[in-house]
């Protein structure tokens, strides 16, 4: 049995560290583990220009612990009116590593998303010609739809003609929620890839609504049914490098998670890598996890993947309940809180 693994550092793919107060809180947890991370840019306001990307670069650098050689990579939050240029010269400069899009209202901070696909079209073809990945939050949200479908309606209605019109653009399906999904992603490999998240990976809506309500497991894209968690469970340890580690940890005061409109999101940072560990375990699939969390997302990405390696050990840990935020008086529930993990990362 195996009961310590070493593997090439893992970056996460998709990340929301917040600012201010908050991300002094969370970072920490990121940077102890990943060496890059796609730090979304749903701030309130969003990060939508060049300029914006500089300055919230510089907020985490400075946020850092000392000696961290943690690196935020920055995204743009599209618009109806993102100027292609903006974006173009923020790749170029070394700012904008990706361009995000939030169909408008999907989720947390989206208002300012996308609400005219043809608006975004001279954006979608600049990225196409300049080889930088688009990353979409693929939920369909009219509200015809069942909040179950969002995500298999996207991909039918919006992702496969934006991948014929932009064959040659790379693009990332973020936290992947269904078997739907997985089947779609694995057919437009390699030009699209999909990060997984740890609760997609873990739970299912029975967990989450079957034996009480548990606020804290309401994310955007929510949990779905049994057979779509095995799907995703079978892609992540598959190998394939279509699929790649995104812990969509996005932390949250207890307040707006429990407020009469709750808000999507999991605060998961203190134990992703160890909880991906162990589903990886589960599968019986650890030899697997190295391409998953350090490989794949690289690769997608057209980057090298990091030179040092962390180590995780088979030793048990009790997980915090909830994180405390200096300055906003306030508490982040954490993903598992109260539980006790097989795994730990004990070198990194
Ligand atoms: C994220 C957040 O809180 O910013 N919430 C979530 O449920 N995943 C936004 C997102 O990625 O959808
Ligand atoms: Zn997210």
């Amino acid at each position: 049995m195996t009961t310590r693994i070493t593997i090439k550092r893992p970056d996460d793919w998709h990340l929301h560290i917040r600012d201010h107060d908050m991300m002094r809180a969370c970072l920490p947890y990121t940077a102890r583990v990943f060496g890059r991370a796609i730090c979304m840019p749903n701030l309130i306001p969003p990060v939508r220009t060049m300029a914006d990307g500089v300055a919230y670069r510089e907020r985490i650098l400075a946020a850092l612990p000392k000696g961290s050689k943690f690196k935020p990579l920055i995204t743009c939050y599209l618009t109806d009116d993102t100027d292609p240029d903006d974006v173009e010269r923020g790749h170029r400069e070394g700012v904008f590593t990706a361009v995000k899009m939030y169909p408008a209202n999907a989720t947390t901070n989206s208002a300012a998303g996308v609400t005219d696909y043809a608006k975004i079209e001279r954006v979608l073809a600049r990225m196409e010609k300049i080889g930088m990945r688009f990353l979409i939050h693929c939920e369909e949200v009219r509200p015809d739809v069942d909040v179950f479908d969002r995500e298999a309606r996207f991909i039918e209605d919006r992702l496969i003609p934006m991948t014929r019109k932009f064959p040659g653009l790379r693009i990332v399906h973020e936290h992947l929620s269904s078997k739907f999904g997985v089947d779609y992603v694995r057919s437009a490999a390699p030009q699209v890839g999909a990060s997984i998240t740890p609760y997609h990976l873990e739970l299912n809506r029975t967990d989450w609504l079957g034996h009480g309500n548990r606020p804290y497991m309401y994310v955007a894209p929510v949990i779905k049914r049994e057979a779509d968690r095995l799907a995703l469970r079978d892609a992540a340890t598959s190998g394939e490098a279509c699929f790649f580690l995104g812990t969509d940890s996005a932390p949250h005061p207890i307040a707006r998670k429990l407020a009469q409109v709750g808000i999507p999101g999991i605060f998961n940072a203190p134990c992703a890598m160890e909880t991906y560990a162990k589903v990886f375990e589960e599968e019986g699939k650890l030899d697997k996890l190295e391409a998953f969390a350090s490989l794949n997302g690289p690769k997608h990405y057209g980057l090298h993947p990091n030179a040092d390696t962390i180590t995780l050990e088979k030793r048990s840990w009790t997980v915090p309940v909830a994180m405390k935020v200096e300055g906003l008086d306030e508490l982040a529930m954490i993903y598992k809180g109260g539980e006790t993990i097989a795994w730990q990362v004990v070198e990194c």
